[in-house]
């Protein structure tokens, strides 16, 4: 007889998991040495655009750490902007989209992945996940194609990167750009080639949740030297590289990061790869704890995810196996017993949001524009195309975050040994 934590039992785990950020020496160094430089910005050390110079000469810590990162992720050419919102909608301007233009993303992802397309004056148009891998369905995103269309943005879903392959082949096929949103596949690779060198160019975010952080920050990876000089032009307002410095050729924003950032970046930088090692050997190891238990499946790992960054461990979970026990109050007994970095995720597929129901996009009839796109879409209608987001969301996803899988093997029995109890407790939970 075991009472469940929720009821004021005694919970399965008392113990703290990982803190999260990861910060030692490393960083406290780094930091110190910019803030006693008195070279807070990239400025400090020339007007940027040193995408093609020799490392060696590299002085700034955002050069340095675009350099790095970028190369650890199969490209040529990293570009840091403020944030992995801002990074989508410099990857668009970049690949040239024109007002009305079309871009399929998820129906379950971040605000961001659709809000930076319409920032931009395109329209996004959702696209239903696939049932074993909540990643973007290549067979949606076909049926979801029209004149407009200009681009698609798949979105390497908790880490595992997407079916590639067809998404690119697709898009090879309607002249598409593909624009990664691998805000949460720092180290992740599909077929041995990593996530942010697999389209045209990756958005990678490092805001504080993220499997590495400088707080906030974000960067664009590409092979392309023509995106990259355009990436570094519209993130520093518009300049070209060689010109003065009062000379702006395109309108754009401000998006740089802080050299703070840049040395914090670095450090965070030379432990992705053994935590990301860990958090695979951990998240097996709760894959096989897990897939013993009626009712609680997690998510596929395709044959061609060599590695997967886990920046969410995603499960899916059947009430009917927990005596009709909610999802969230499944979650709730979860974390009464210990298991605190859990979560049952979006509440809505993205769609569903007040913005999109009510077409709160600017100040007008967006995206309806005479001349420019006739097309009326009406947000709430992308429900019955996309029945995967709208089950995940109500009564399927449950998230388990990253930090948790940087703890050790006996950790995760923790987390298998909640599940069972709450499976064996729950007709009492009232
Ligand atoms: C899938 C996805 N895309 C983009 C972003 C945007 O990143 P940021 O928060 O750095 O703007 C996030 C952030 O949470 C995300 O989860």
């Amino acid at each position: 007889m075991s009472t469940l934590a929720i009821h004021g039992g005694k919970p399965v785990r008392t113990a703290p998991w990982p803190k999260w950020p990861v910060v030692g020496k490393s960083e406290e160094k780094a930091i110190l040495a910019v803030l006693r430089s008195g070279k807070w910005w990239r400025f400090s050390y020339g007007q940027g655009v040193e995408l093609q110079e020799n490392e060696a000469k590299l002085q700034s810590t955002v050069a340095r750490f675009q350099r790095a990162f970028a190369r650890m992720h199969g490209c040529a050419y990293g570009v840091c902007a403020a944030n992995g919102t801002a990074t989508l909608e410099i990857a668009l301007r970049a690949i040239g989209l024109q007002p009305g233009d079309e871009v399929i993303v998820p129906a379950y992802t971040f605000i961001a992945t659709a809000s930076a397309v319409l920032t931009v004056g395109g329209v996004p148009i959702f696209g239903d996940i696939e049932p074993d891998t909540y990643n973007l369905d290549p067979a949606r995103i076909e049926e979801a194609i029209t004149s407009r269309t200009r681009a698609i943005i798949p979105v390497h879903f908790g880490g595992q990167p997407c079916a590639m392959n067809e998404i690119n082949e697709i898009a090879r096929k309607h002249s598409l750009a593909v624009i990664e949103d691998a805000a949460h596949a720092h180290g992740a690779s599909y077929q041995k080639r990593m996530c942010g060198s697999l389209g045209a160019c990756g958005s990678f975010s490092f805001q504080n949740s993220k499997n590495m952080t400088a707080g906030e920050g974000g960067i664009l990876t590409t092979n392309d030297v023509a995106l990259a000089e355009k990436f570094e032009s519209l993130v520093w307002g518009g300049r070209k590289k060689g010109e003065p410095w009062y000379r702006h050729y395109v309108l754009a924003g401000n998006h740089r990061l802080t050299e703070f950032q840049g040395a914090i970046l670095i450090a965070q930088l030379a432990r992705l790869k053994s935590q990301t090692r860990r958090r695979m050997q951990n998240a097996a190891h709760l894959d096989k704890l897990l897939s013993q238990i009626e009712g609680i499946r997690p998510l596929a790992r395709r044959p061609e995810t060599t590695a997967h960054s886990h920046h969410l461990y995603m499960l899916r979970y059947d009430a009917r196996a927990f005596k009709g026990l909610p999802k969230e109050k499944f979650v709730q007994a979860m974390a009464a017993e210990g298991v605190s970095g859990i979560s049952s995720g979006y509440g809505t597929p993205l769609y569903k949001n007040p913005m999109f129901i009510e077409k709160r996009f600017f100040n007008g009839p967006f995206p309806v524009v005479p001349g420019i796109c006739d097309r009326e879409i009406n947000y709430a209608d992308f429900a019955a195309a996309c029945p995967v987001s709208e089950r995940a969301c109500a009564t399927e996803a449950v998230w388990l975050s990253q930090s948790m899988f940087l703890a050790g093997k006996k950790d995760m029995e923790d987390i298998a040994a909640a599940v069972r109890k709450i499976q064996r407790e729950s007709g009492k939970t009232g």
